[in-house]
């Protein structure tokens, strides 16, 4: 999907994701309450000498759950190593990952809610007591020995909570969630991202990329490298609240920061399924998408604002989203609200 607003990175982006990852937690805005446990767990930790508890991080992409695991093992003054969850394919490629690692290392796996059942069942003594079992030899003479694993944090990223399964799960002693930021959590990141691309902006300027980029730091910083581009081609350089929002309408980014994609969403269930309920299966036929794609990327936010339900019969659209739309309700579902 190649879209303005999607939270998945995109091909090339990522050596400038680089450039604008905070570094540290003091760098790191918003999030606060994740914050301020992250920094007693870390700060407890290395006055003990001890490798930090292994964590999970969980909340949509483009929240920054990447950018966390880097700022821990730099908090902690340790290496990381990232990986995820569908690249580690076998026991070995785990054995080897997990061999390489020294004391208080932070190894991240990414999309850990993809890994496959028998890497992950591997996985549980290394977490609980820093042991593997590997097999040593081919066939009838193979042996299987039990090997020592420094103290490492395992930091875990996933954007389905409700997808680990449960022995995973309790073997992290840190479970914290990031959500959407405010708007002025946004701003702040914003006008961060300008300093660091050399950017000149006004306030009202950084105020519309932020009101408009779903309240996901990764949306944010794409924006402004394309308002960035329309200011120099077609204004002064500067980004003006009128530049931004000319440049946001031409990509079809509404004043919530909803794309064509959303709105595809949203009126295919008003218009094909009467408002809902529907299942995410007949949404995702209908509107020619992956489910995970729309449970990832599109709900999210959706449900945050107030414009899409998940009920026990399926997804719903709310008297909000028609209100939004300019769609009129039907009667029966404005009653079961
Ligand atoms: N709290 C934050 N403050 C500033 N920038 C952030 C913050 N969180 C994320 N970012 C920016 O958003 C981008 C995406 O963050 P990332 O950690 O890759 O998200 P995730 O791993 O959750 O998908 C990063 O390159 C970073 O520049
Ligand atoms: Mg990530």
């Amino acid at each position: 999907m190649t879209s303005v607003i999607s939270p998945k990175r995109e091909d090339g982006e990522e050596r400038e994701e680089a450039t604008l990852r905070p570094q540290t937690l003091e760098e790191f805005i918003g999030q606060r309450r994740l914050i301020d446990n992250l920094r007693v767990y870390i700060e407890a930790a290395r006055r003990r000498d001890d490798a930090l508890d292994h964590c999970l991080l969980f909340g949509p992409p483009g929240l920054g759950k990447t950018t966390l695991a880097h700022i821990i093992a730099q908090e902690m003054g340790t290496d990381i190593k990232a990986t995820s969850g569908p690249v580690i394919e076998r026991k070995d490629d785990l054995a080897a990952i997990l061999t390489d690692l020294k004391k208080g290392d932070v190894l991240f796996i990414d999309e850990i809610h993809r890994l496959n059942r028998l890497v992950e069942e591997c996985l549980y003594p290394a977490l609980e007591d820093f042991k593997i079992d590997i097999l040593i030899g081919e066939g009838p003479h193979a042996k299987s020995i039990k090997l020592h694993l420094p103290k490492f944090t395992l930091v875990g990223a996933t954007t389905r909570a409700g997808m680990i399964s449960s022995p995973l799960r309790s073997r992290f002693g840190i479970t914290e969630r990031l959500d959407f930021y405010t708007v002025d959590d946004m701003k702040t990141i914003v006008r961060r991202s300008a300093r660091i691309l050399g950017v000149t902006m006004d306030e009202t300027g950084c105020e519309e990329i932020a009101r408009r980029a779903r309240g996901t730091p990764r949306i944010a910083n794409r924006i402004l490298r394309r308002v960035r581009d329309f200011a120099q081609v077609q204004g002064d350089g500067t980004i003006t609240g009128a530049m931004a929002a000319h440049a946001l309408n031409l990509l079809e980014i509404d004043p919530l920061g909803l794309d064509n994609l959303d709105r595809a969403y949203l009126r295919t269930i008003m218009e094909k399924f009467g408002g809902g309920p529907v299942g995410l299966n007949n949404v995702a036929v209908a509107i020619g998408e992956d489910e995970d794609t729309i449970e990832d990327m599109i709900e999210p936010f959706l449900i945050q604002i107030g414009f899409v339900q998940r009920t026990p019969r399926g997804r719903m659209a709310t008297p909000a989203a028609y209100r939004h739309l300019g769609l009129p309700e039907p009667k029966i579902q404005t009653e079961l609200f």
